[in-house]
């Protein structure tokens, strides 16, 4: 083997190279302890004596003609390499990209900000323990007996046992009644579901906040204020409000809330029809019948128990003119909240 040779074949595999670690396999397959430039210094021994001056000169040279290139090959690799570094660098300060996950249901960030105002105040929030009930929880316990004719006012659905899928929220006020002691304070936030025909401004299915507030010395005027101040924390100001007689059999007095139009600032406009306040829910001092039912004392015990639309609220805030949109699983209408 002749040291040019030798050369030749590391230039070639040198000009292979495209890491530094490769560069270092070459380098001890070349220059290591059992590579190629010790291999041809053990072989001076095979060498007249007077050529092994030169030869090993030769071998000497060689070596290190291959450690420069070697040298210089390696600072060529580290400032590619760099270059490609700073071109991958990733700026961790800049802002994320949003992922597309997906979001929550209008209904269902209503649902929350409002069970969070309610906490705030010192109501414990809950879910119907059923949703398909009995006919005593739905109405039976709420002072509706089975010929009442009160239970027009609610579009049924039964099941062939005689089961009722809730028609309201309120179907969860014996429940409470029996299941805490006063002072009871309590927010019922569910789905309910109406045997009715749909339109722009009727679902079968929709939901309800029902609330309970159980002590002594209750009167209607805690109810006022405190309706007042949950739709001046929901509305972020200050809003007037006020009741005028209705009629539900779980209630004495019976009340109808109206809170002071939120759209026109009750200049009037189509959605207050032009009285400037928006009926908003229906409410009153619990009767003592339904008190008795969950076994609270009437003569120890007042209260009072309100029920409003959700659905309504969220078209209220929204302007969105058709409830059965929120059901309708259109992408279009989801994405826009
Ligand atoms: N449950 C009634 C409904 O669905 C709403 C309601 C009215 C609830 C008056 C109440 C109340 O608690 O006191 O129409």
């Amino acid at each position: 083997m002749k040291v040019a040779d030798v050369w030749q074949q590391f230039e070639k595999k040198l000009s292979q190279q495209k890491s530094l670690e490769d560069l270092e396999v070459l380098r001890i397959e070349f220059l290591g302890r059992k590579g190629r430039i010790n291999q041809l210094l053990q072989k001076i021994t095979q060498l007249p004596p007077e050529k092994r001056k030169e030869f090993g000169q030769e071998v000497n040279q060689l070596k290190r003609k291959i450690e420069a290139a070697i040298e210089s090959k390696k600072q060529e690799l580290k400032v590619e390499l760099e270059n490609n570094l700073s071109k991958e660098k990733l700026d961790v300060t800049l802002p994320g990209q949003e992922p597309n996950l997906g979001h929550l249901h209008p209904i269902t960030q209503m649902k929350w900000e409002i069970a969070d105002i309610f906490q705030r105040m010192g109501f414990e929030v809950l879910e119907p323990v059923l949703e398909v009930n009995t006919d005593y929880a739905n109405f039976g316990a709420l002072n509706i007996p089975p010929d009442h004719p009160a239970r027009d006012m609610w579009d049924t659905f039964w099941t062939r046992e005689g089961y009722i899928p809730i028609t309201h929220t309120s179907s969860m006020q014996n429940w409470i009644y029996r299941n805490r002691k006063p002072p009871i304070r309590a927010v019922i936030i569910g789905r309910i579901f109406r045997h009715e025909a749909t339109d722009a401004s009727h679902e079968h299915t929709f939901y309800q906040i029902e609330g309970v507030y159980v002590d002594k010395n209750v009167t209607v005027a805690n109810l006022i204020e405190t309706m007042r101040v949950f739709f001046s924390e929901f509305y972020g100001r200050q809003l007037r409000a006020k009741i005028r007689p209705s009629y539900f059999p779980f209630v004495e007095p019976g009340l109808e809330l109206a809170i002071e139009c939120v759209l026109c600032n009750q200049k009037g406009c189509p959605v207050c029809k032009h009285s400037g306040w928006l009926e908003i829910l229906g409410c009153g001092q619990i009767h003592p019948f339904v008190l008795k039912e969950g076994g609270i004392d009437p003569k120890k015990y007042t209260g009072f128990a309100w029920g409003m639309g959700l659905d309504r609220m969220v078209m209220l805030r929204y302007m969105i003119e058709d409830v059965r949109h929120f059901h309708s699983g259109d992408l279009r209408f989801i994405r826009k909240f």
